[in-house]
């Protein structure tokens, strides 16, 4: 048999190699900017057109390269950052592979516009497919262009991976925001297709995070800072009283890289326990500083993970960090907000956590449309919820007084006729549960989840109908987005406006609230606007994400958040009613389950 291994052309090797450390656009911005940093720069241009997807360039004023070097550096392992094993272990600069721009000339056509501060004249380099197409010297600035053009051209298959522009633009920008929140010593811009994204002045590291993520931070971030022996923490977090819906605004850096670390984002997550409310997150921008001999960035070719040395030290300081600071800068700020912040009658014994705020109601308060929700005319599946009622024989007739008294329930009577009467009483306990008597037992109902199903299946209706109603607002509310979110609002306008959403674009970041979905309060519509644009970015593809079903579940859940109140037999019965004529009576539109049977058999077995 003949033998079967060969050694892959180097071309091919290095496709492969390049599909490790370039999957789309944003990963060369990623390593050309970092290598911009490396160099020293001060100021440093991105240019960006198609997302990427025909040209990103990007220009610096850092050290430059000499002619030698210029070519050079397109070979793999090639690099100025470590020169021996060791060396890994004390990485002070954001590369160190020699791998970024070997891999990025592999899968496309780049032109180096390169000259040293000390040389007169400069280099270009011309290379294409990891070919040397030409060289020559040129006049230029000091410090180094990098042109890229038709990412993917030779590997067609990734290509057609792409993205839209939207999404890839998307990525661009959130690499570029984690770069530039780094460095607020250094002047950024970012221009696509001709357009300015992002003209960041040299500022400080608070103006930074503003400049970036917008001026509705101000007044919530709070500094941290803390020092020991083997970690220097330092940055802002956000105050308790502002929270997001889902994880938008998490930066973590170590040694001026951004990292994903859950353990560590863990860790100051868990600072704000009983401080908001579960299921949502604080803000933060933190640095941690860390002697590069203590951690491993050379576990994967993105580097944004780390293995640290210290890692449970470093979680215990860490939230202790985070702590500290939402306690000094902004517990003054959590006991002004007495009544939303109840914090018990007055005192918090030691040890106890603080109340999430008190969800506000309006107990007159029509969901959409409120004779759809008291009229259920769609009886789908009452029966089912009819079939739970039916006694069998056996259940005890004889009523106790008592019982009925507290609780309501009757479960079985025989009218004067000798009738049997099959009606259920239903008790409300803490405002917050429903508790009925069925056949096999008693059923328990959350009511916030049952009303979730509902309001969920209510607006999937009207959607597939001719929309959300939207009403005007007589004073417009003001939203401030951040640019990749500006970027998304921008491109969803007319769905938006199909959920009830009317939105213009002031300026840049800044979005005026015309119309919201009709039946929602301000409050309501703004907090459910935000989560669905923070729910979209997390998005891949954003044009195939099922907006509708984001959108749904979003406004749903949060106007069952706020419809919490005491209720009457008749709205629990009409609640239970409704709750089953939906597709799904058991499960909540975010995954959760409605409702429990407990059967007598397990009550029995709970008093013995
Ligand atoms: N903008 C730049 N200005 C000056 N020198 C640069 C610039 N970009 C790259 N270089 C030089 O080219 C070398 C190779 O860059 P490349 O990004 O491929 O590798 P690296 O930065 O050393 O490591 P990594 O692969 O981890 O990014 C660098 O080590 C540096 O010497
Ligand atoms: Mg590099």
């Amino acid at each position: 048999m003949p033998d079967l291994i060969q050694l892959l052309p180097e071309s091919v090797a290095n496709q492969i190699a390049a599909g490790e450390v370039i999957q789309r656009p944003s990963s060369a911005v990623k390593e050309l900017l970092e290598n911009a940093i490396d160099a020293g720069a001060n100021v440093i241009q991105l240019i960006i057109k198609d997302a990427g997807k025909t040209l990103i360039q990007v220009v610096d004023n850092g050290c430059g390269m000499s002619p030698m070097d210029a070519r050079l550096c397109f070979e793999r392992h090639a690099t100025s950052k470590i020169h021996q094993a060791n060396d890994l272990f004390a990485i002070r600069t954001l590369g160190f592979r020699g791998e970024a721009l070997a891999s990025i000339a592999a899968i496309s056509q780049v032109e180096l516009r390169t000259r040293r501060h000390e040389d007169e004249i400069g280099t270009q380099v011309l290379i294409e497919g990891s070919e040397l197409i030409n060289q020559q010297p040129i006049q230029c600035s000091a410090g180094s262009s990098f042109l890229v053009k038709n990412l993917f051209y030779n590997v067609p298959a990734r290509r057609a991976f792409l993205k839209s522009e939207a999404v890839e633009m998307r990525h661009i920008i959130e690499e570029f925001e984690r770069v530039a929140l780094v460095f607020p010593e250094i002047q950024f811009s970012l221009i696509h297709n001709g357009r300015t994204i992002f003209q960041l002045g040299k500022s400080s590291p608070r103006q930074r995070i503003i400049q970036i993520m917008g001026n509705h931070l101000n007044s919530v971030i709070v500094p941290v800072e803390e020092q020991t022996d083997f970690v220097k923490i330092h940055g802002f977090t956000s105050k308790p009283e502002y929270f997001k819906k889902v994880r938008g605004e998490q930066y973590l850096f170590t040694n001026g890289r951004f990292v994903k670390i859950p353990y560590l984002q863990h860790s100051i997550e868990s600072a704000y326990e009983g401080l908001i409310p579960q299921g949502s997150f604080p803000s933060y921008f933190i640095h941690l500083e860390i002697d590069p001999s203590k951690i491993d960035v050379n576990i994967h070719p993105s580097k944004t993970e780390i293995k640290f040395l210290n890692e449970n030290l470093i979680y215990a300081v860490l939230k202790a960090a985070v702590r500290k600071s939402i306690g000094q800068f902004s517990l003054s700020g959590i006991i002004n907000f007495d009544e939303e912040w109840a914090l018990g009658d007055g005192e918090l014994k030691p040890g106890e956590a603080i109340k999430p705020p008190k969800i506000q109601f309006n107990p007159h308060y029509n969901p959409f449309q409120p004779q759809n929700f008291q009229s259920s005319p769609e009886k789908r599946n009452l029966q089912n919820w009819q079939k739970l009622y039916e006694f069998p024989e056996n259940v005890p007739k004889k009523k106790d007084e008592n019982l009925i008294e507290t609780t309501h329930l009757r479960p079985i009577e025989e009218s004067e006729n000798g009738e049997k009467i099959r009606e259920s009483g239903f008790l409300q306990v803490h405002q917050k549960y429903l508790i009925t008597v069925v056949k096999s037992g008693m059923m328990l109902i959350d009511i916030e989840k049952a009303y979730q199903r509902i309001f969920y299946e209510d607006f999937l209706q009207s959607f597939e109908k001719e929309g959300i109603p939207s009403q005007q607002e007589i004073f417009p509310l003001n939203i401030h987005l951040g640019q990749a979110e500006s970027v998304l609002v921008n491109q969803m306008k007319p769905t938006l406006a199909l959920m009830g959403f009317n939105i213009d674009n002031l300026s840049n970041n800044t979005f005026v609230i015309q119309g919201i979905p009709n039946g929602m309060d301000a409050t309501e519509a703004k907090e459910s606007l935000e989560t669905i644009i923070e729910h979209l970015l997390k998005e891949e593809d954003t044009e195939k994400a099922d907006i509708r079903f984001i959108s749904a579940k979003t406004m749903a859940t949060t106007l069952a958040r706020h419809h919490l109140r005491p209720l009457k037999e008749e709205e629990m019965r009409e609640l239970t009613d409704k709750l089953f004529s939906t597709t799904m009576p058991s499960i909540s539109p975010i995954g959760e389950t409605i409702l429990k049977i407990i059967t007598l058999e397990t009550i029995e077995e709970l008093l013995k």
